[in-house]
């Protein structure tokens, strides 16, 4: 019998943890994937032309759920989703990363009765502050299967009582969307397109509510950027929240005229990584970019007081920085000898094959 499994996509990080599972899925007969978008994110610029760059196809469903205060969302998309679920009874759900809908589909379906796995699990900044924090915690303590990337996110989970026999290490899925598209990434030629030498700019990208919502943070880590740009050049593709309070606290005409930087609509998954893979630095909030610098070897200064990701920091070319020791910190990286690919154990690009054979095992047990 074929096993009915949903894969749940809902915001711009998760596209590229879907994708390689469900290239994979598609090729295993005892498996049926159907891809459920919750439509957490929804531009064109956040979502559409992610599904083109990994050769997603259109969803099978998609549940149009759209923006919202953290409750709104997270009730919409368990509204719907239990309504999906009644509907077409899947075998297992997969839940991917750490937004709002990851930890939404995971309750609706438990509560449900319906089998959960959840794919990148296990990883812990121990900052209760940040909404992802929680919906980890939530979706790791209802999941029956837990994907770690890492012997650190084990290591958490076994710590919060999770039985052993449900974790398994599976690797970084993100690399196996990278390694998938890596000749297409080279071709790209990111850096020539917008005028910029390989290895003479940095890409900064910002998002996090902690720095952007506030006016006094952004103003500072809009200085901060502003004196960096004067000795290299930087990217900044502009998140939908960011462009907004830019706008908002009167900051957007500020750096769009400062010389060396250069503002940029966010931006497709190819052409974006292969303005990081050229880039001399990366300074960011995002998760995900931090693990993917550090694969690729490119330093990556991480806007935030803790990391989920610390492998990062230990075997990569991460370093967590404040708006403070940023101008410190781009010196130093910029004074430095240029970093190498780092290797982590299992970030490899074969991390899809693992997920389904561990996925087939516990549908056919
Ligand atoms: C979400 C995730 C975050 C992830 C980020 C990547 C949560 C809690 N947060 O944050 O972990 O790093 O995605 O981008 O799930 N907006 C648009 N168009 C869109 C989507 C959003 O304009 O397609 C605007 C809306 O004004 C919205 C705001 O961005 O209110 C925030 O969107 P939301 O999905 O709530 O959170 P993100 O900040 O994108």
């Amino acid at each position: 019998m074929t096993a009915t499994v949903h894969l749940i996509a809902a915001a711009r990080p998760n596209f590229m943890k879907v994708a390689p599972l469900l290239h994979e899925l598609r090729r295993r007969a005892w498996c049926r994937p159907v891809l459920v978008h919750t439509g957490q994110h929804y531009d064109a610029a956040m979502s559409d032309v992610f599904f083109r760059d990994l050769g997603l196809p259109a969803p099978d469903h998609h549940l149009g759920v759209g923006s919202g205060s953290h409750a709104e969302q997270t009730a919409a998309v368990m509204v719907a989703y239990e309504r999906l679920c009644r509907e077409t009874q899947p075998d297992w759900v997969i839940v991917v990363g750490d937004v709002n809908s990851t930890m939404a589909c995971a309750l609706a379906a438990k509560k449900l009765c319906l089998p959960v796995a959840h794919l990148e699990a296990g990883l812990r900044s121990g900052d209760r502050t940040m909404p992802e924090e929680i919906n980890r915690v939530v979706t790791d303590a209802v999941a029956d299967l837990l994907w770690t990337p890492s012997a650190d996110a084990d290591d958490n989970l076994r710590r919060e009582g999770v039985d052993p026999a449900r974790i398994v290490l599976v690797g970084n899925i993100m690399i196996d969307s990278f390694e998938m598209l890596r000749d297409r990434i080279a071709a790209e030629d990111g850096a020539g397109r917008m005028g910029l030498a390989k290895g003479r700019y940095g890409v900064v990208t910002l998002h996090r509510p902690a720095n952007v919502d506030c006016r006094e943070s952004l103003e500072r880590i809009v200085e901060a950027l502003a004196a960096a740009a004067a000795r290299l050049p930087l990217v900044l593709p502009l998140h939908p929240r960011t462009r907004s309070r830019l706008a908002e606290f009167d900051l957007l005409h500020r750096l769009a005229a400062t010389p060396g930087l250069h503002l940029a609509e966010p931006l497709p998954y190819i052409a974006f990584m292969s303005l990081v893979a050229s880039a001399r630095l990366v300074a960011t909030d995002s998760g995900g970019i931090q693990e993917e610098t550090s694969y690729l070897g490119i330093p990556c200064l991480t806007l935030r007081p803790n990391t989920e990701r610390p492998i990062t920091v230990e075997l990569g070319t991460n370093r967590l920085v404040s708006v403070e020791t940023l101008p410190g910190a781009l010196t130093e990286a910029l004074g430095g000898a240029p970093a190498e690919p780092r290797s982590i154990p299992l970030w490899d690009g074969r991390t899809a094959p693992r997920v389904a054979e561990s996925l087939e095992r516990a549908c056919r047990p």
